[in-house]
């Protein structure tokens, strides 16, 4: 058997930082208490964040965005990428802060870190699991069906263009200190002299369209945005981290304008068409999550040294959005009871006989309980957008 360019990646990283020395090494119970907090962190974050949707939407008092968030908040596989990568972050995000404590100097975790010490943090965290190829050879009928993930579809490259797994990017990642920092998260640094502007003033300048400025398209309907829409509904989907407020200091990303993640609000200008006054406040932005072995940690996987995205659908146009990406969500939409294989269909309503969308399984609608003349408009839409 060859070993796995995962195996040689690491063999490299081992050669090279062996120049650790044991004196310099945190030690294990340094490290292990570090993962320990920061998935206690990371997990109150997510507690939080789904007590406080739960309640704003049960309270009635939940604006669009909560109920958007809500809908898109990431479930089943892609919940457990982005969580083993929120571990994976905030453990070395805390190994920093605390060497930093000790040595009075700034430091680079990653150098801290014997290998050893780095792929126990990777395992730990259910990084490793996620990057590591999988085996393809209990995968059944392989050699008959394409698989809803796409993970095994290339046998050669059993990831490519699977879900939940990190973006590819056709141009070079362009962040603020060059590794995961967006642009414009220091507000002071100049770019070719300039101050970068608020995004928000780049909408309003360059983006904005009157109402008077809208003419209707004589040659393409509406259908053609909703046929673009679907498209990208199976190809790409970025979720976000779960957590509504920060991981390092509790800060909620709906009540302030501090930038700790994953909030990076959105400033709003002063005289602001649409918000006048209040433009001491913000819009709330959540970034997308990072992908298991990229950014500071890259290197260990053998990936780039830059913070990455994930894609939680195939990369495939293969009606994911109709089927599923993952394999315990195509289960879910099939008709278990027999052996048609044919789809779920709604058990309580019906379209003049015509058959509906199930309701959704997920725990994001049980949470909205919507008053009962609209449920099957909500859980509708629920469904629909599952496929997301
Ligand atoms: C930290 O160290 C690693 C390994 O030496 C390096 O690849 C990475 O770029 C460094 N990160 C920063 C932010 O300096
Ligand atoms: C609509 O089609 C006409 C005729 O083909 C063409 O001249 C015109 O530029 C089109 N308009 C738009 C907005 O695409
Ligand atoms: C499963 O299929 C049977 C037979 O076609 C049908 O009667 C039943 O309603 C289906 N159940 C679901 C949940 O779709």
């Amino acid at each position: 058997m060859t070993p796995s360019p995962w195996l040689l990646a690491l063999g490299l990283y081992l050669t090279l930082s062996s120049q650790i020395s044991a004196e310099e090494s945190l030690g294990r119970p340094f490290i292990l208490s570090a993962v320990e907090d920061a998935k206690r962190m990371v997990d109150e974050a997510y507690k939080y964040s789904r007590e406080e949707s739960l309640a704003r939407v049960q309270k009635r008092s939940a604006s669009a965005s909560d109920v958007l968030r809500l809908l898109k908040q990431p479930a089943r596989d892609t919940r457990s990428a982005v969580r083993a990568a929120d571990y994976m972050e905030n453990t070395l995000r805390l190994i920093q802060e605390r060497a930093h404590h000790a040595h009075k100097r700034s430091l680079n975790a990653t150098d801290l870190l014997t290998a050893d010490e780095l792929s126990t943090i990777a395992r730990l965290t259910g990084c490793a699991a996620r990057v590591q190829p999988p085996s393809c050879r209990t995968t059944p009928l392989i050699n008959k069906y394409r698989t809803a993930t796409s993970v095994c579809n290339n046998r050669k490259n059993p990831r490519l263009g699977a879900s939940n797994t990190p973006f590819t990017r056709w141009l070079p990642a362009q962040y603020e200190d060059g590794v995961s920092q967006p642009k414009g998260w220091d507000r002071s640094r100049l770019y070719n002299g300039f101050l970068l502007p608020l995004v928000r003033e780049v909408s309003n300048r360059i983006l904005s369209t009157p109402n008077e400025g809208i003419e209707s398209d004589r040659n393409y309907t509406h259908l053609v945005t909703l046929f673009g829409q679907w498209n990208d509904h199976d190809l790409t989907f970025t979720p976000t981290s779960p957590s509504i407020r920060s991981f390092s200091n509790g800060i909620n990303c709906d009540d302030s304008c501090e930038q700790a993640d994953p909030c990076f609000p959105i400033r709003i200008p002063d005289g602001d068409p649409r918000f006048g006054s209040n433009s001491d406040q913000c819009i709330p932005l959540f970034r997308s999550a990072p992908a298991c072995g990229t950014g500071n940690t890259g290197h260990i996987f053998g990936a780039n040294n830059v913070r990455e995205q994930i894609n939680s659908l195939t990369a495939f146009l293969d009606v994911g959005q109709v089927y599923g990406s993952e394999d315990a969500q195509a289960r879910d939409l099939r008709n278990l009871t027999n052996d048609e294989g044919l789809l779920r269909i709604n058990q309580r309503f019906t379209d003049n006989g015509r058959e509906l969308l199930p309701f959704s399984t997920m725990p994001v609608n049980n949470m909205c309980h919507p008053p009962e003349d609209h449920q099957h408009l909500w859980l509708g839409r629920g469904a629909l957008l599952r496929g997301r």
